[in-house]
């Protein structure tokens, strides 16, 4: 393991690059070398410090894609914020959407740590140069397909983003801390409205099996593709920005969800699915993934409709931006924030 020492290194090498000083061939290599130390020995890289162009690279795009994520599925969800059957319910979802366009802020934030403007990023996202999570590309049919979301999206989600915690890079990191604490409630919620549902009359058991029966594959999809035909896994792995592969969190995902589908009385719509004993691992089923191709490439039952609402919203919001900006001008020109009284 490195000291402190390798670290001390690696931050004087970055500070020294950042001083305008043009990097030789044998600084870079010096720079790599401190890098790669650092990241050996599970230190936090930070803005400031130097980098592979592929690491902040691959960290935009990741990162983005995620903040995508965030802000397009609000839509699913806020679909049924004005037909939620009982004012706490609708006050519960209205919270979870605000608390996915915060955790879209606290991304894009991020990302503007590596060089990279929440402007440039939403362009990309608007004209299909960025993807978002494959999963917001099906739509909310029933009022049960909230409690689904939070229970198997969700808890997909905090599967995935819990050992983001320990990224090799800070900022994100950081991020992830505050979004899993808040991912945990909305997948406590789900559960809470789905077991609601499935103790209610038959009828509702109905629609709570009917939403499970729809979101499970598309959940398990989530993870990405096999590991396989995951062309970024090992780079992402070996800098410590992923910690898990996307197989090995698609399968503590199916052996956390099996007791809980089973507490739930709702059936996982999978006939292969069952205990391995040899494996102490669930097996299960295999997914559709000519599916999830044809979804990232835009022909999942809602892109256009995410994307053309996402656009919307954005265009319909530009004067918020403009007077937001304007205030922030006029607030730091008056001296506010400082002491000095508003007219
Ligand atoms: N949906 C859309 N695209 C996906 C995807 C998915 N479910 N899974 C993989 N992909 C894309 C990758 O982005 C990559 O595309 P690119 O080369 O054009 O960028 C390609 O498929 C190959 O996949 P890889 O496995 O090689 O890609 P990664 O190593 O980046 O792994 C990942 C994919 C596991 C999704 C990883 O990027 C990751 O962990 N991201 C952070 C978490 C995240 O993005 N979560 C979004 C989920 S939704 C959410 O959090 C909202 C919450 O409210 C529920």
């Amino acid at each position: 393991m490195a000291t402190a020492a390798t670290h001390q290194t690696a931050r004087t090498l970055a500070h020294d690059s950042q001083d305008g000083t043009q990097a030789g061939v044998d600084d870079t290599a010096a720079y790599e070398r401190a890098f790669d130390a650092a990241v050996a020995a599970d230190e936090r890289v930070e803005p400031r410090d130097w980098m592979p162009d592929a690491y902040r690279a691959t960290l935009v795009r990741q990162i983005a894609q995620h903040a995508h994520s965030e802000i397009i599925g609000m839509q699913p969800e806020a679909n049924w914020i004005t037909r939620a059957p009982s004012l706490r319910r609708k006050a519960i979802l209205m919270a979870k959407v605000q608390d996915e366009a915060g955790h879209g802020l606290y991304l894009y934030s991020a990302a503007e740590t590596l060089g990279t403007g929440r402007e440039e990023l939403l362009d990309k996202l608007h004209t299909g140069r960025q993807k978002y999570s494959s999963i917001f590309s099906y739509p909310t049919l029933t009022w049960a397909d909230v409690g689904a979301i939070g229970w198997l999206v969700d808890g997909a989600a905090i599967t995935n983003q819990v050992p983001l915690c320990r990224c090799s890079y800070g900022p994100y990191a950081r991020a992830m801390v505050r979004i899993c604490k808040e991912e945990s409630f909305h997948q406590r919620q789900g559960y809470e409205l789905l077991l609601a549902l499935s103790r209610g009359t038959p009828a509702q058991h109905a629609m709570a099996q009917d939403a499970v029966d729809r979101w499970w594959w598309p959940s398990l999809m989530m993870f990405g593709p096999p590991d396989d035909e995951s062309a970024h896994s090992a780079q992402s792995m070996a800098w410590k920005i992923k910690r898990h592969s996307n197989d090995e969190l698609r399968q503590r995902f199916v052996d956390i969800c099996v007791p809980q589908a089973e507490s739930l009385d709702l059936t996982l719509p999978d006939p292969d699915l069952r205990w391995n004993e040899e494996r102490g691992q669930h097996d299960f089923g295999p997914i559709d993934w000519t599916e999830f191709w044809d979804v990232l490439k835009g022909n999942g039952p809602c892109n256009e409709q995410r994307i053309t609402q996402r656009r919307r919203a954005h265009d319909e919001g530009a004067w918020v931006r403009e007077a937001a900006s304007a205030y922030a001008a006029k607030h730091s020109a008056s001296g506010a924030g400082r002491g000095v009284e508003q007219a």
